[in-house]
This record gives structure tokens, C-alpha cells and sequence, in this order.
């Protein structure tokens, strides 16, 4: 998909005019709308294909378009990646029970753009240590977002989620990264969530772009299952990811995804 407007770094990193703003809020929104209203679902016996119709229909009943479905073979409107699962869960027949924690992740197209953003549920009571790996996940997320300036780099953002990550003895994983998107799911930059500060391509007025940190509480190491999806730790260990969709402003940075109820974490 090519995209007309605006010009391209020497990165090839779109910066975006100052109208392109508002079709980012709105595509964010939704998305971010999708996630507060399926909590209600997120219970021990759902299936997370029954949360994954929720979202479907909610997409199609908002004249919007599922950015998943279709998506290199993808076939569901979401991700629901449960425990140890890091990211790219498949909907299906698995039922949820007490204690399993889950991120759900949803990117939809509203006239052309794309808001993509995902948190994380607990089907009843949530267990203290994945308490704890759900609030280090949600609080690095929150701190990359908070390195994002102009003048800033893509590794400034990395080295503020890493450092804080690690500080608390949990890792980050190195096989998924954030990206850049707009009137495109997937686009420059790679934005990694872990590096050294002022390493990097600069951040510009007019990036759009997501950070989206998973955070094991083992070691790192990922692997895809036969599926060719499903990616889940090496070692088994509970991962948990929070994901938002940023633009860069003149001063700072806009959320285009924060919970319309205030919801984003925690979740109810
Ligand atoms: N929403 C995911 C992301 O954050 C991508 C999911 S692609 C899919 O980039 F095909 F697995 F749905
Ligand atoms: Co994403
Ligand atoms: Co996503």
C-alpha cells in the first residue's frame, strides 16, 4: 500500500501532516473503545473465540475494518495470547479459568487508518506475582511512551523500558517489536524495546508509530508454535505486553489509544 503524503526520513519513517492527526484519533478510539467493552466477557469458562466474535462484531458494527482479518493469512478480528503465551494467540476453543491471565489485541481501519493497541485481562482473580508482571508491563509501556519527544531516539525509548524491566528482574523480549503505521498496519521503524539511549533513527513531529513491550517473567527466549503464529516462552513462564499507538507532537506525544473509560490498565 502506498501512501501519497507526507515525505519519508532517510529511514524510511513517514512523517505525517498535521491533519493526519485526527484519522489516528479516531481509528485509535475505536480500538481502544473494543478493549473496554470486552472486559465484561473476559470470565472463567469463556472461550476466547466468544471474546474474539465480541470483537468482530463490534468492528463491523462501527463501519470499521478488522486490520487482522486477512492479514498474511491471519483469520480473527484479534491476538489472545493467555500466560505464557507472549503474543499472536489464536481464538479458539480454549476456555479461560480462574487465575489465567490474558492480553487481547485489536487494530482496526477507519477510513484507511489503523489504530492498534492491546492490554491485559484476568479471567477472575488475577495471581499476586502475575499482579506484578502486568503492573512492571503496564508501567514500562507508560515510560517509553513518556522518552517520546522530537529530538528524542527510538533507542531512548528502548533503554527506558529495558532499564526499567530489568531493574525489577523481569526481561524483554527481543523477537517482537513495535512499528511504525498510519495509513499502514506495519511500517517503519523497527521500535525495539530495549537499547542504549541516543542510539537509533531521531524522532520527528509527525511519526506515528506503536510501543507494545512484552515482559517475561523467565528469561526472554521465544518460540513461534506449529502454527506459525503463536509465540510463546522458552522457559514457560508467564509474559505479559501492553501496546499503544503514538503520534510525535511539536512538544511531546499524543496516545491516539487511551481507554475512553479510563480503563487501560487496570482493565475493570
Ligand atoms: N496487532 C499486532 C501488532 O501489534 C499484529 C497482529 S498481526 C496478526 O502488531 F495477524 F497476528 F493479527
Ligand atoms: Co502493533
Ligand atoms: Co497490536
Amino acid at each position: 500500500m502506498d501512501d501519497p503524503r507526507g515525505r519519508l526520513t532517510k529511514d524510511g519513517i513517514r512523517i505525517h501532516e498535521a491533519g493526519d492527526f485526527a484519522g489516528m484519533r479516531v481509528a485509535g478510539r475505536l480500538a481502544a473503545e473494543i478493549l473496554d467493552d470486552v472486559a465484561a466477557l473476559v470470565e472463567p469458562g469463556a472461550t476466547t473465540a466468544m471474546l474474539d466474535d465480541f470483537i468482530r462484531e463490534r468492528v463491523t458494527a462501527a463501519g470499521a475494518v478488522s486490520a487482522t482479518i486477512g492479514y498474511r493469512g491471519y483469520q480473527h478480528a484479534s491476538c489472545i495470547s493467555v500466560n505464557h503465551v507472549v503474543c499472536h494467540g489464536i481464538p479458539g476453543a480454549k476456555v479461560l479459568k480462574d487465575g489465567d491471565i490474558l492480553n487481547i489485541d485489536v487494530t482496526v481501519i477507519v477510513d484507511g487508518w489503523f489504530g492498534d493497541t492491546s492490554r491485559m485481562y484476568a479471567a477472575g482473580a488475577m495471581p499476586r506475582k502475575a499482579e506484578r508482571l502486568v503492573q512492571v508491563t503496564h508501567d514500562a509501556l507508560m515510560l517509553g511512551i513518556e522518552a517520546v519527544r522530537p529530538g528524542a531516539t527510538f533507542g531512548d525509548i528502548g533503554h527506558a523500558i529495558q532499564s526499567y524491566v530489568e531493574a525489577q528482574r523481569m526481561s524483554v523480549v527481543r523477537d517482537f517489536c513495535g512499528h511504525g503505521l498510519g495509513r499502514v498496519f506495519h511500517a517503519p521503524p523497527n521500535v525495539l524495546h530495549y537499547g542504549r539511549p541516543g542510539s537509533g533513527p531521531r524522532l520527528e513531529e509527525g511519526m506515528f508509530f506503536t510501543i507494545e513491550p512484552m515482559v517475561n517473567l523467565g528469561r526472554p527466549e521465544t518460540k513461534v508454535l506449529a502454527d506459525d503464529w503463536t509465540a510463546v516462552t522458552r522457559d514457560k513462564s508467564l509474559s505479559a505486553q501492553f501496546e499503544h499507538s503514538v503520534g510525535v507532537t511539536a512538544t511531546g506525544v499524543e496516545i491516539f489509544t487511551p481507554s475512553p473509560a479510563g480503563r487501560f490498565h487496570p482493565t475493570r
